[in-house]
């Protein structure tokens, strides 16, 4: 069986409708009937209650967004699936994920080490900013952050979930990390232009000074440590270093990644 965790996000969701067809069990904090597969009610803020899910021979997708207690509860998950015997866990990471790196790149640094230690035999998949987010940055015409004019290789979610399922339904491979890009690096100002392009209207970009990206953010409900980092991350990836497009989606999959303009064609309404 192939237990699915963060099944209801934008990840999870295509993961599932890719393994159609595969004896798969979402483990969901709420009843996800829409999601067109088994489930069963499970937190990971609850190890327990993933780790009762599991049997010898399983395959986990380990996913979930990130909250202050996502290293201990990942961390416990993972020891839980090897006492369980599971026989592979995929997780997703981040690209540059080191522990003592920023917010996320910290957190998953922590997970990711625990995980190559546990004796379980992984692959921890490492994106690049995703497509899905784009939505979010705009305002009416305008897209907001702090990257500068750096490139960035946005993905488009659904890759990652492809590439997840390719290797949740073929033997298990040795370990290792797969860093996970679109086809191409785009820098602010284009993907403004794309997206205005593919809605017939105007777009621009507006690069913010990092304390007012984090006040934006906070204005928008994030708390204020968090909208600070968040900030500072767009700062420190808009500085190149999540410009290089790597080929690790094809090498999986076997087709290449989706370009921005795929996802607008089917996200345009999100962004009006
Ligand atoms: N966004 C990016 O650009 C980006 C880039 C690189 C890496 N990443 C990484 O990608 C991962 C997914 O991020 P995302 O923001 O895209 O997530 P997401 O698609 O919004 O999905 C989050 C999923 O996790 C589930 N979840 C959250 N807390 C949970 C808990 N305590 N127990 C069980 N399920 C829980 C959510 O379930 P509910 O429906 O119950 O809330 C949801 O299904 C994160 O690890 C993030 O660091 C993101």
């Amino acid at each position: 069986m192939i237990v699915v965790t963060g099944a209801t996000g934008s990840i999870g969701r295509a993961l599932v409708t890719r393994l159609g067809g595969h004896e798969v069990l979402a483990a969901v904090r709420r009843p996800a009937g829409d999601l067109g597969s088994p489930y069963a009610p499970a937190d990971l803020a609850e190890p327990e209650t993933i780790g009762a899910l599991l049997s010898p021979g399983d395959r986990l997708f380990l996913n979930s967004s990130l909250w202050p207690g996502v290293v201990d509860a990942h961390r416990a998950v993972i020891d839980l699936a090897a006492k369980a015997g599971v026989a592979q866990i995929v997780t997703v990471s981040v690209r540059d994920a080191a522990p003592g790196g920023r917010l996320g790149l910290g957190m998953h640094g922590l997970i990711d080490a625990h995980l190559t230690e546990s004796g379980v035999p992984w692959a921890a998949l490492r994106p690049s900013g995703f497509m899905q987010n784009l939505p979010g940055d705009f305002e009416g015409g305008t897209m907001y952050g702090s990257y500068g004019s750096g490139r960035i290789s946005y993905i488009d979610a659904r890759d990652i979930a492809d590439v997840a399922a390719t290797l949740l339904t073929s033997p298990v491979g040795p370990g290792r990390a797969y860093v996970l890009t679109g086809p191409e690096a785009l820098s602010p100002d284009e993907i403004a232009a794309e997206i205005g392009r593919v809605l017939g209207r105007s777009a621009r970009y507006v690069d913010l000074p990092v304390p007012e990206l984090a006040g934006r953010l906070e204005r928008q409900g994030m708390p204020r440590e968090l909208a600070l980092d968040l900030a500072e991350l767009q700062a420190q990836t808009g500085d190149g270093s999540w410009a290089p497009v790597t080929t690790e989606v094809r090498d999986v999959t076997g087709r290449p990644p989706r370009t921005l303009a795929d996802f607008l064609a089917d996200h345009a309404a999100a962004f009006s």
